[in-house]
């Protein structure tokens, strides 16, 4: 797809089929995450890749809400977990630039995908120790944002954006 096919089509994919993703997609949308530029080009994104059956998955929804009717992950493929140093001021928002790399990349290779930042206080809070482990985030690096990937099993119609209010133009 076309640059511009991809940004006025992308929307947030909350339903998926059960196709997994292949090395080469997983690949190919890590790799966008990391092709994303940093401040002071620190490069400090780690991603860690946790499959759809993985028990990290599990606890983390049991931890979030047990009794939700959909998991946080929507059931996608794969989630790609983005943590970044703790000791450097940018990373929140490198990690913000990374995700929406892949969020782009994902939609390019014909995938759906949705960014998600609901877990942080779950994989951040009290546990943090035990999910840097299960998430297989590097030391000194903490959680920053996640998203999940997959086949769209929905169409979804991207938002309407208002120009005239949202842009000022001096
Ligand atoms: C930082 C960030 C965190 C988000 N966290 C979640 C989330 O935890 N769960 C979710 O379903 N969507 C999440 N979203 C997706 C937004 O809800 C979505 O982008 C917004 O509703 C607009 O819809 P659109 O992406 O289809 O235009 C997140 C998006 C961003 C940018």
């Amino acid at each position: 797809m076309e640059f511009f096919d991809v940004m006025e089509n992308r929307s947030s994919i909350r339903k998926y089929t059960d196709e997994p993703l292949t090395k080469e997609e997983i690949r190919c949308i890590a790799e966008a995450g990391l092709k994303a530029p940093t401040a002071t080009n620190k490069q400090e994104i780690h991603i860690s890749v946790i499959h759809k059956d993985d028990p990290v998955q599990a606890k983390i929804q049991k931890d979030l809400n047990p009794e939700a009717s959909v998991n946080f992950y929507y059931d996608a493929p794969v989630t790609f977990y983005l943590s970044a140093m703790d000791e450097f001021g940018w990373s929140d928002i490198d990690a913000g630039i990374a995700v929406e790399n892949m969020h782009l990349a994902a939609k390019a290779l014909g995938l759906g995908s949705v960014i998600l930042g609901c877990m942080k206080k779950v994989v951040n809070g009290k546990k943090k120790e035990e999910y840097d482990k299960l998430l297989c985030i590097p030391e000194g690096y903490s959680y920053r944002i996640a998203i999940a990937v997959g086949h769209a099993d929905i169409e979804k119609v991207p938002h309407i954006i208002d120009y005239d209010r949202d842009v000022t133009i001096k």
